[in-house]
């Protein structure tokens, strides 16, 4: 099949791009000697997890239980489950490990240590560290680290380490701020492992990482894994953040022109915010895409015009200063095919029940993605 051929809206890989996506971040994680687990839940697909393995990433990062089933049953047999346990959830962790899998869990609290340890099954569990008060977490220097820590190592689970997520790098867009921030990141949840270390307790794994981080870091002394998923599409966030390119950017959603506002400099497409999903992630950023930057089929931008609002089902290209384009009609004739660059890739590919593929050589294949919980 070619592009011209799919029905329209379409999630559409650039394969070639995804692939030096993929090639960038494994080359920087080589030369700054960790290991690298990529974060899944952006494409939720095997065929990108296997490119990503085969490019040198070991296991894999997940963010929810039905993530980690799938991808097990894939072959992927080492998995981060790196959302906070639910109690309710133990279970069917435990099944899932005792089918094989080698699922690590992840708390951030005595409650959920003493759950984890009730449950007697012996878990691997990794201690959550706040390392910027973006979400989750322990800080580096709370008690209750220790105290989590004892709970587990001396309750029977495996004491595997800890990891953090600085995702307070979304809100950063200089290179010396991402750069601190890579650092605040690493030196926190490093610190907390030698006080885990310091109590007498084992803490083998060191787990940090955001897309911006990980593209920011310097050096990742004591650290011994990294996590990162965005990456591997890239989207308009990340490039107001400034760690890619907007022509680095490898998933769009294939839109068709199906109507103009003349008057009022409006092309419509069937893209609306069903596919590109409500988020506005560029709003608050220097440079607001609407619901998305507008590519020609080709993937090259034609500037100036964004989607600038969305209904479910229809998306609205219009100039993004707010004036009108006096020949949107012969610009954006009726029928053309579109390229809109995502806000959020995640949130985009999660639009979507199938990836459309587009390979070096042209033709578009479909993979799989899944969805839920
Ligand atoms: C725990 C955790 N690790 C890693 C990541 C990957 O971050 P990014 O998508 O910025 O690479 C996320 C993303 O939300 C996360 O929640």
């Amino acid at each position: 099949m070619n592009m011209t051929e799919l029905d329209t809206p379409a999630a559409l890989i650039d394969a070639v791009q995804m692939d030096r996506n993929i090639a960038r971040m494994q080359k920087r994680m080589d030369s700054l000697g960790v290991r690298f687990r990529p974060h899944v839940k952006t494409s939720k697909c095997f065929e990108v997890a296997r490119r990503q393995r085969d490019a040198g990433a070991q296991g894999v990062t997940v963010s929810t239980l039905k993530e980690a089933v799938q991808f097990f049953d894939a072959g992927f047999d080492d998995v981060l489950y790196a959302v906070g346990i639910a109690k309710a959830k133990l279970p069917q962790a435990r099944a899932l490990r005792e089918r094989g899998c080698r699922l690590t869990i992840v708390v951030d609290s005595l409650a959920a240590a003493l759950a984890v340890v009730a449950d007697g099954h012996g878990f691997e569990v990794m201690i959550e560290v706040d390392t910027d008060g973006h979400r989750a977490g322990v800080r580096p220097d709370e008690d209750r680290l220790i105290q989590i820590g004892r709970t587990l190592h001396e309750g029977g689970a495996l004491l595997k380490g800890v990891m953090t997520h600085a995702g307070g790098s979304y809100a950063l867009n200089t290179p010396e701020a991402l750069t601190a921030m890579a650092e605040q990141e690493r030196a926190g949840c490093v610190a907390a492992a030698e006080r885990l270390r310091a109590a007498g307790l084992p803490c083998p794994e060191v787990s940090v990482g955001s897309t911006p981080t990980a593209l920011s870091a310097h050096q990742l002394d004591g650290v011994t894994e990294v996590r990162a998923g965005v990456y591997v599409f890239n989207d308009l966030v990340m490039a107001n953040v400034g760690v890619c390119g907007i022509d680095e950017i490898a998933l769009s959603v294939l839109a068709t022109v199906i109507g103009h506002q003349a008057e009022k400099g409006w092309a419509l497409t069937d893209a609306g915010w069903m596919a590109m999903s409500r988020d506005r992630g560029t709003q608050a950023q220097a440079l607001d895409y609407g619901y998305g930057a507008v590519c020609d089929a080709s993937g090259a931008p034609i500037e100036g015009f964004i989607v600038s609002s969305a209904n479910q089902e229809h998306g609205i290209v219009s100039w993004r200063d707010g004036s009108v384009c006096p020949d949107i009609e012969q610009r954006l004739p009726l029928g053309l095919q579109l390229r809109i660059l995502p806000n959020h890739a995640c949130a985009t590919a999660a639009q979507f029940p199938t990836y459309s593929v587009l390979g070096a050589e042209g033709s578009v294949t479909t993979w799989e993605r899944f969805h839920g919980w």
